[in-house]
């Protein structure tokens, strides 16, 4: 092994050599992609964050280097001077940007060597995850993850640089904190010095970010770490990252104008992409009625269509209960599945039942009219308007939920993903934002039996609503919306409440009594009373737009040390069992059962 001396300092970036460069000396510094000896000729592919290149190490380059080169395996860290020319006709590699170039090798020095690695880090081996994160330091060598990495890196420096040219302030919010209600569970740390007494990370920094704005900062941006005790799922990290945003003496437009032009910024600068200004509106309930979700993805159709009033009265016996309790019948046309078998129509129905649907109820469209075993139950006339509200063709296949409003959204919202995956309907090369809004302000929360607050409760309800929060409460609309890309939430936000009057009537109507509150956030409920200005705000999940941007699948590819499932670390092996001295010092018990189990 060769010490690292100042002649071994890189000048140029493997993955930066160009046919420009032929002629010029160069050292690199990167490590052993692949070696190949071809008798007495070792060539190696030389890899550093931007890319690799070809070195060729001979005898008549340099005798020293040449020697040496028999040692080097896979990932060993080399630094290598020689000169760069031009490929011998024929071994040009067009499918590498450095593929034109190689670099004769005078002078090389081993900086380091390495076991043999447990995977490939070729792009398109598949790698079981579990051994990806346990190695991560291998893992994120792989150009593809590099790439994701610089792409993330980019959108955080132009949501930085928007916000600098916005004359947004960044401040800092504190991580060991009180819980914040944003609907999770809290990580918890406990508190030496007040012993029996727990800090909570923060969900969100909300409660600050309004404080901030009470304390007359007008504009603040923050790049933030999340914590969240929730059930994971791909694009659900325990903690994640949030481009957290507060603004005062504003309405939504000027919130909405905000997140054009900082969507613009930074779709233009990783991707060169312009966003389609202004991005389109629809109200949730629109996006229930034609998407099923209020996430739509509408990069393709497939829209579902209501049936109800035509489909009410039949002798199908389903369709004729819902409608009578006020259920909803309605479905989609799936263009060219009339040839569908029955094992597909039942994996149709297996997505179906997963979003709560009882069965799915087909149809299929032929040139002498509609043929299932169902037809049986409708009249002519109510099968002649069903396939004309379906906008049906010869060749496609109409399936129907009847149910609730939420199981019949939430099960053809679902086979309407399903369906355009497997139609491959959905272009990728676009990008469709979508701002959602007039969210319903409360939900009824059926197990808990009372209402729950669907953005959070410090979000305002819409003006003229205000009268209903004692009589009407589902009926109320919030001041809140949503960001939606490609059919991801990848942010939400509300005008606030400034009004301690009103905040304290919801939080009554959310049965968070006057001393609950207080408990919990009382210092907000004081400082509402000293001058609030109206105000809103937003936040965006960074993971999440970095792994839209990227075309990464899930959340884990664009978090550098991500959890696993089960909100573990195999890298480090957190969480883990404390030192008993650790535990007693923060006058921490462990119950048994809890240690047994662990
Ligand atoms: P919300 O809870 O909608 O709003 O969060 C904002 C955005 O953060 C992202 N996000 C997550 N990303 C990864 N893993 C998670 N577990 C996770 N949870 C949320 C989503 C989401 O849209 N305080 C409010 C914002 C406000 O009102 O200004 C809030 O936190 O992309
Ligand atoms: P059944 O009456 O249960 O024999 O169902 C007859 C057909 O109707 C089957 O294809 C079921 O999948 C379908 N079906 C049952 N329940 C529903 C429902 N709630 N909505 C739509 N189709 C249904």
């Amino acid at each position: 092994m060769d010490a690292f001396l100042p002649e071994h300092k890189r000048t140029i970036y493997c993955g930066q050599l160009r046919s420009e460069h032929i002629g010029e000396e160069v050292t690199l510094c990167g490590w052993v992609h692949r070696r190949r000896d071809h008798g007495g000729l070792v060539f190696v592919d030389l890899r550093d964050r931007e890319g690799l290149v070809q070195v060729v190490i001979n005898p008549e380059g340099s005798v020293e280097a040449h020697a040496k080169a028999d040692a080097i395996r896979v990932e060993y860290v080399l630094s290598v001077r020689g000169t760069v020319r031009r490929r011998p006709d024929g071994t040009e590699n067009a499918g590498l940007p450095t593929g034109e170039v190689e670099v004769a090798v005078a002078r090389l020095a081993i900086l380091n060597e390495s076991k043999p690695i447990p995977f490939s880090l070729d792009d398109d081996t598949d790698v079981a995850e579990n051994v990806r994160l346990k190695y991560r330091y291998l893992d994120l060598r792989r150009q593809a993850l590099q790439e994701k990495f610089l792409l993330r890196a980019k959108l955080v420096r132009s949501a930085r640089e928007y916000f600098h040219e916005n004359l947004f302030v960044e401040l800092e919010t504190p991580v060991l904190t009180k819980s914040t209600p944003e609907g999770a569970r809290d990580y918890l740390v406990p508190s030496r010095v007040n012993p029996g007494m727990f800090f909570a990370l923060p969900q969100s920094p909300q409660l600050f970010k309004q404080i901030l704005m009470i304390s007359g900062f007008d504009r603040y941006a923050q790049i933030v770490k999340c914590f969240r005790d929730e059930d994971l799922r791909a694009d659900r990290q325990p903690e994640f990252t949030q481009i957290d945003v507060e603004m005062s003496f504003i309405d939504r437009e000027d919130i909405f104008a905000m997140v054009e032009g900082l969507m613009a910024r930074i779709l233009g600068d990783t991707l060169g992409t312009a966003i389609a200004a202004p991005i389109p509106r629809m109200s949730y309930r629109e996006a229930m009625d034609r998407f099923g979700v209020d996430k739509p993805d509408t990069r393709f159709g497939l829209e579902i269509s209501d049936f109800t009033d035509l489909l009410s009265e039949t002798e199908f016996r389903v369709f004729a209960e819902v409608a009578a309790k006020g259920g909803f019948i309605r479905g989609i046309t799936a263009p060219g599945l009339a040839e569908a078998s029955r094992s597909d129509i039942a994996a149709f129905e297996e997505v179906a039942k997963i979003g709560g649907a009882a069965g799915l109820a087909w149809f299929k469209v032929t040139n002498e009219g509609l043929t299932s075993p169902l037809t049986k139950f409708f009249k002519d006339e109510q099968l002649a308007a069903m396939r004309e509200r379906a906008k049906a063709k010869p060749g496609d296949l109409l399936l129907f939920v009847a149910d609730n409003f939420d199981v019949v959204c939430a099960s053809l919202g679902r086979l309407r993903l399903h369906l355009g995956e497997k139609l491959d309907l959905i272009d990728r090369s676009l990008f469709h934002l979508l701002f959602i809004t007039d969210f319903p302000m409360f939900e009824w929360d059926k197990e808990e039996k009372r209402w729950s607050a669907m953005h959070h409760p410090f979000t305002a309800p819409v003006d003229e609503d205000l009268p209903m929060i004692e009589t009407d409460p589902g009926k109320i609309r919030a001041k809140a919306y949503d960001v939606v890309l490609n059919g991801s939430e990848i942010g939400g936000g509300s005008i606030r409440i400034h009004s301690k009057e009103v905040q304290s009537r919801v939080l009554q109507l959310l049965g968070i009594d006057p001393e609950a509150a207080r408990v919990k956030f009382g210092f907000l409920l004081d400082a509402l009373e000293f001058g609030a200005p109206p105000h809103g705000g937003i936040a965006f999940g960074v993971d999440r737009l970095a792994m839209i941007l990227s075309g990464a699948d899930s959340l884990r590819d664009v978090i550098a040390f991500p959890k696993t499932q089960k909100a573990t670390c195999l890298m480090t092996d957190a969480p883990s069992e404390v030192d008993i001295k650790q535990l007693r010092e923060l006058s921490i018990r462990v119950a048994a059962q809890a240690k047994s189990k662990a």
